[in-house]
């Protein structure tokens, strides 16, 4: 089983950027957690981080077929990326989205998501752990699991 876990724009500037907002955490540690629950269930998973839309395209086109789960948080992206959005309609590997922080309760630009409409479901506010969190629900619910 292979997993994706991809990070959109300024999410490599975890722990330094707002962390009132976003947590000490940094990507890299995240990326560790992840990998270290995906090596004990036997799984694979493979971290990507960029500032660009294009490249996280390229990263989808490129694995996309062969996942069968993905975990995104596409930030800023997820108000407006539509490309990345149709990128990732284009997959059938199930999609969490995934922020640290609540959305919901931010800026009215945040409320909106043009993931959302194309991804299995959406974890919002939980910090680091949403991503934990989205990592179990595949490990059970992925496409061959
Ligand atoms: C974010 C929320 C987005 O609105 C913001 O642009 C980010 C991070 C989050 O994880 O809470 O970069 O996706």
């Amino acid at each position: 089983m292979k997993i994706l876990l991809l990070h959109g724009p300024n999410l490599n500037m975890l722990g330094q950027r707002e962390p009132e907002i976003y947590g000490a955490t940094t990507l890299p540690q995240i990326d560790d957690m992840l990998h270290e629950r995906a090596v004990a269930a036997g799984v694979t998973l493979l971290a990507f981080q960029s500032n660009h839309e294009g490249a996280l395209i390229d990263f989808l086109q490129a694995e996309g077929w062969a996942a069968d789960g993905i975990i995104i948080n596409p930030g800023a992206l997820t108000h407006y990326g539509l490309s990345l959005r149709d990128a990732l309609a284009s997959l059938s590997a199930p999609i969490i989205e995934v922020h640290l922080s609540n959305v919901y309760r931010r800026e009215q630009f945040r409320h909106t998501s043009v993931v959302a409409p194309v991804a299995t479901g959406q974890i919002a506010g939980l910090g680091w752990r949403g991503y934990l969190l989205a990592l179990e629900w595949l490990l059970n619910n992925a496409k061959s699991g």
